[in-house]
């Protein structure tokens, strides 16, 4: 599937950018099928209306999502009082974490022979579809990523997370766009994000592996924007660190990641993402 040009960027760079890896029809019927899934959305099921009880208290809601498809709000689609001030359509950050397992739209986009083939490419022998995310970055109030390293929140051991993320509209630094650090893979891992104890209640933590800062974007930094066509994919390492803006243009951004994890790595239980023991991982 890949030349050896592109397994050399790989490695050079730490993700790669593959235009036309998705049909445009593809990438809209992924979009169709995310609208229809919010028109389903009660927001009232969330039961959180401010930003700050979402934070508090959407860990349930959160960290049980491994195994459903759910959707996530924006933070600026609120106002002081915690009453969404966008339609629910345009209040969506992202739908998440499991719908390449429980939808057969998204099921479809993301096993396809072409995704098999990168993964084997990439040496990844026993791939498991762990997560996935439809991201709407929606206009003007879309919210920034801040700069991360997948592994962070996707542990495995050794680590072996690749993320598939495919822009199904045009990527552009109006909009939104990825950001990257060429060859920042090679670095180290700065943090583990993991559960802070048994039960979905006791939240979440952060524990610092690292210390070297992650770059920041802006002048001078070493991240570089990936403008990309819809029906783009790029891969990304999971140690490569990235980041993506707000978006305060008239357009969204709709983007879907799906990421995969190697079957032959431990996956701890300490990870904040699990699956039920009746969805069970599966490869493509
Ligand atoms: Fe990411």
């Amino acid at each position: 599937m890949l030349d050896a040009g592109q397994l050399a960027d790989w490695e050079r760079d730490g993700f790669l950018v593959v235009p036309g890896a998705a049909e445009t029809d593809a990438c809209r019927a992924v979009i169709e099928r995310a609208e229809q899934i919010v028109a389903g959305f009660d927001p009232t099921t969330v039961s959180v209306f401010s930003t700050h009880e979402q934070t508090r208290t959407s860990d349930e809601y959160f960290l049980s999502s491994g195994g459903e498809v759910r959707c996530f709000f924006e933070e600026e689609a609120f106002d002081a009082e915690g009453d969404l001030i966008v339609p629910k359509e345009r209040a969506v950050n992202k739908i998440g974490h499991a719908q390449h397992d429980l939808d057969p739209v998204y099921d479809a986009f993301s096993r396809t022979e072409t995704l098999a083939g990168i993964a084997d490419d990439l040496g990844i022998a026993e791939p498991l579809l762990l997560q996935s995310m439809h991201i709407f970055k929606q206009p003007r109030i879309g919210g920034e990523v801040t700069c991360h390293q997948d592994a962070t929140f996707l542990w495995t051991e050794p680590d072996s997370v690749v993320g598939l993320w495919f822009a199904l509209e045009d990527a552009t630094l109006e909009n939104g766009c990825l950001w990257a650090e060429p060859g920042g893979h090679r670095g180290p891992v700065r943090q583990r994000f993991v559960r802070a104890g048994a039960t979905d209640a006791d939240g979440t933590r952060f524990e610092e592996l690292d210390p070297t800062p992650l770059p920041e974007p802006g002048e001078g930094a070493s991240l570089v924007p990936l403008e990309v066509e819809a029906g783009t994919l790029v891969v990304l390492h999971g140690r490569l660190p990235h980041w993506s803006g707000p978006n305060r243009s008239a357009r969204s951004r709709h983007a879907y990641s799906v990421h995969v994890i190697d079957g032959r790595a431990e996956y701890p239980a300490a990870n904040w993402l699990q699956r039920p023991a009746d969805l069970p991982l599966r490869g493509f």
